[in-house]
């Protein structure tokens, strides 16, 4: 009865999607968000309200949500993880824990969330893009005499000891993604070279990938490393943050959403995974403050979205650096080199 409704509500949904409330389902969705806290209680709410769905959400950053799946494979307890960078939704492909689903929703998008699609067997799919960079509260670099850094090697700037917050790769998405995109700029052991002098600045690796810019809006740290678009977020609400990508060039996420394999309610995670990707959905974020830039070529750019055509991007290589191997030993080197160096 309930994979009958739930097809039913599917169809309806995805004949208009999403155009049509409806209350003719009682199922309930386990979902893991990997974005933005206020972003996932909006759409999780605005599906809930739509559907009758009994949405159960936990926000996770991307390493620890991939950590808790892989925990899980014998008993999956989720349904959907959406959101977070795409390098541990492509492990997750590569290591079986995901499910293969080729939505119908996938013509409506553009080329890069598509591509991520074919890179793991249709086991996940792009929902948004953005640039990794920094935000420097420009208040307290001011006060300290310190020029606001505009490429990675200014980061290496002693004047900066203690100013600089980033998170670390094992817990975040982000902090991964730094890792990967700076061993992609100079090479791996020279990228490990340049985060041990780097770390001397840092004040703290936080769990969360955006807590960092957080932190520098609030006056507790100098700098942030983090996606743009969280750096824009806090400039926004006001605060005295100053966005860079840096001059070196930098890398770039595709934020993406997988089906977990053995799922307890595969049929309504099908029926979310659709209408997260429709315009209606994904133009939710801005109303959230969430300026990445969405996957469906209908949905509205944000305004306030970084202009990735102003950013010098690096041809960031999925495939390696989302690959099982690849993420598993840059995460230990990480932990022996810089974590070590950190305690
Ligand atoms: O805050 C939003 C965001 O930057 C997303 O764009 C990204 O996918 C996610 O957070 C990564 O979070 P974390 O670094 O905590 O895994």
């Amino acid at each position: 009865m309930r994979s009958i409704k739930t097809a039913l509500l599917g169809a309806t949904l995805i004949a208009g999607v999403g155009a049509t409330a409806s209350a003719a389902s009682a199922d309930e969705v386990n979902i893991i968000c990997s974005a933005d806290n206020s972003l996932c209680e909006k759409l999780a709410a605005t599906f809930e309200e739509k559907t009758g769905t009994d949405v159960s959400m936990i926000r996770l950053s991307a390493g620890e949500a991939y950590a808790k799946i892989r925990a899980e494979a014998r008993n999956p307890q989720t349904d959907v993880w959406w959101g977070g960078t795409g390098d541990p939704h492509l492990q997750a492909a590569n290591d079986d824990l995901s499910a293969f689903y080729k939505s119908p929703m996938l013509e409506e998008l553009l080329p890069w969330a598509v591509a991520q699609a074919e890179t793991s067997g249709f086991r996940t799919v792009g929902v948004y893009s953005g640039a990794l960079g920094w935000g420097y509260n420009k208040e307290i670099l001011a006060e300290k005499g310190i020029e606001g850094p505009k490429c990675w090697s200014d980061l290496l700037n002693p004047a900066l000891k203690g100013e600089i917050s980033v998170a670390d790769p094992n817990s975040s998405g982000t902090a991964y993604t730094a890792l990967a995109t700076l061993v992609q700029l100079m090479g791996e052991d020279e990228a490990f070279e340049y985060l041990l002098s780097m770390g001397k600045n840092v004040s703290q690796y936080t769990k969360s990938g955006s807590a960092p810019v957080k932190a520098a809006a609030r006056g507790e740290a100098g700098l942030g490393i983090v996606f743009m678009h969280d750096a824009v977020k806090q400039a926004e609400a006001g605060f005295p943050i100053e966005v860079v990508a840096p001059c070196e060039g930098t890398g770039y996420e595709i934020g993406s959403m997988s089906l977990i394999d053995g799922a307890p309610n595969p049929d309504t995670a099908r029926v979310f995974y659709d209408w997260v990707l429709t315009p209606e959905a994904q133009n939710l974020m801005a109303e959230t403050g969430s300026y990445q830039i969405p996957s469906n070529k209908a949905s509205t750019q944000p305004e306030a979205a970084p202009k990735l055509e102003n950013v010098r991007l690096i041809d960031y290589d999925f495939a390696q650096y989302g690959s099982s191997e690849r993420r598993r030993n840059l995460l230990a080197r990480w932990d022996m080199e810089v974590g070590a160096a950190a305690n």
